[in-house]
């Protein structure tokens, strides 16, 4: 059939970043052209053995072959508490306060469903996670990019947010540790935040997916903060903890009128995530901790390699505290992000993240994934020469 139009919802969104670097991917591919790969947030290492163990015992379980409960197993939620008190001293009810999903995105993309109506405004922090703005546009809400800025430590200034986009606001994503600036929210500021949302009634989306990923200070639970149990859901992933990104598991928690308002958008669409993967990511959970240490050291190392090498190589503006990425000033002689992602594909065969992707507040920076072996990215640098 020809001439199928898409949605006007749909013809508004912008392409999805990731989805366009896999594109020019493939097509490197198809001609047989080798490149270095630090543009997405996927580590090459491999998932915890124990875990891959529990999944292939877990899956000859007949009852878990079948439709799984929406809420998610009470095992793995009980994982979930369990682990949540132990790392961040939070008690939640395994029965009203926690929520397995389909990988954090999936919960992320769906919550403004139920709780947002068509032109209401949601705000958004940029540069930050594609995924916010196409959930906004997905509940046809509006959504207001909040600039973190190099000069205000990548924290988004809300004294700068309109009284005006204050009182339309039902909504507001925010992620520390941040992806890509590699910024940390201290607690001073989450306080601010969870008395500014309660101030304008604004719902919170704490995206906490890069938790476990830090080198100095442990990054806090939004629901650390006192009154914060009021306003948000907080979101984790077990993509970027236990290396498991192909499995899609994470979860939402914190408020339970939230937590049950985005159950009742998720078993209008899904059936609940694979028995088997709930089974894993509650071992991931309980007897993985010695692999998060690990995989914390090996990324810290690529880290500092990758910086020295950047800082020997002239560029002054570089940061990367918490998460496995590396954010950047690019030089002067690129005109924008996109030109120098261009130069690095065309010229050096290496794919990173043009920060624009990231929103218009991303403009002048390029992303490095530390998701690659320090050979590759000694490489990297060298060809960077
Ligand atoms: C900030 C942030 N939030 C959420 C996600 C989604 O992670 P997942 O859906 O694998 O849990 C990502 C993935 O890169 C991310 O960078």
């Amino acid at each position: 059939m020809n001439g199928i139009q898409l949605s006007n919802r749909l013809s508004n969104f912008p392409p999805y970043l990731f989805a366009e670097i896999d594109k020019k991917k493939s097509e490197l591919r198809a001609k047989k052209i080798k490149f270095i790969d630090v543009s997405i947030g996927d580590p090459d290492i491999a998932t915890p053995d124990g875990v891959i163990e529990t999944l292939y015992k877990a899956s000859k379980i007949k009852s878990n072959q079948k439709y799984a409960l929406d809420q998610g197993s009470l095992k793995f939620r009980t994982a979930i508490k369990k682990w949540f008190k132990k790392r961040f001293d939070v008690s939640l009810c395994e029965r009203s306060q926690i929520l397995p999903l389909i990988g954090s995105k999936e919960g992320l993309i769906h919550f403004p469903l139920a709780y947002v109506n068509p032109g209401e405004t949601i705000l958004i922090p940029s540069p930050g996670y594609p995924g916010y703005r196409g959930a906004a546009l997905f509940a046809g809400a509006k959504p207001y990019e909040m600039p973190l800025l190099a000069e205000n430590k990548f924290l988004a200034d809300l004294d700068k947010i309109p009284l005006s986009v204050r009182n339309r606001a039902r909504m507001m994503y925010l992620n520390y540790p941040n992806n890509p600036t590699t910024a940390l929210a201290p607690k001073k500021y989450l306080t601010e935040v969870v008395k500014f949302c309660r101030k304008y009634g604004i719902i919170l989306a704490y995206d906490n997916a890069y938790s476990e990923i830090y080198f100095e200070e442990k990054p806090l639970s939004i629901l650390e903060i006192p009154g914060a149990e009021e306003i948000a859901l907080e979101f984790h992933s077990l993509s970027k903890t236990f290396c498991m990104t192909g499995f899609r598991v994470g979860w939402a928690c914190g408020n339970p009128g939230l937590t049950a308002g985005l159950l009742k958008v998720k078993s209008n669409v899904d059936s609940g995530i694979f028995g088997a993967i709930q089974e894993a990511g509650a071992n991931a959970l309980s007897s993985q901790s010695a692999y998060v240490g690990k995989l914390r050291k090996t990324l810290k190392t690529r880290r500092d390699v990758f910086v020295s090498g950047l800082k020997e190589l002239g560029f002054d503006e570089i940061y990367a505290g918490s998460t496995f990425y590396v954010w950047v000033r690019i030089p002067e002689r690129f005109g924008s992000s996109i030109d120098m992602a261009e130069y690095l594909l065309m010229k050096k065969r290496i794919v990173a993240t043009p920060g624009l992707g990231f929103g218009k507040h991303g403009e002048g920076f390029i992303r490095f994934a530390m998701t690659v072996d320090i050979d590759v990215l000694k490489k990297a640098l060298k060809l960077l020469k």
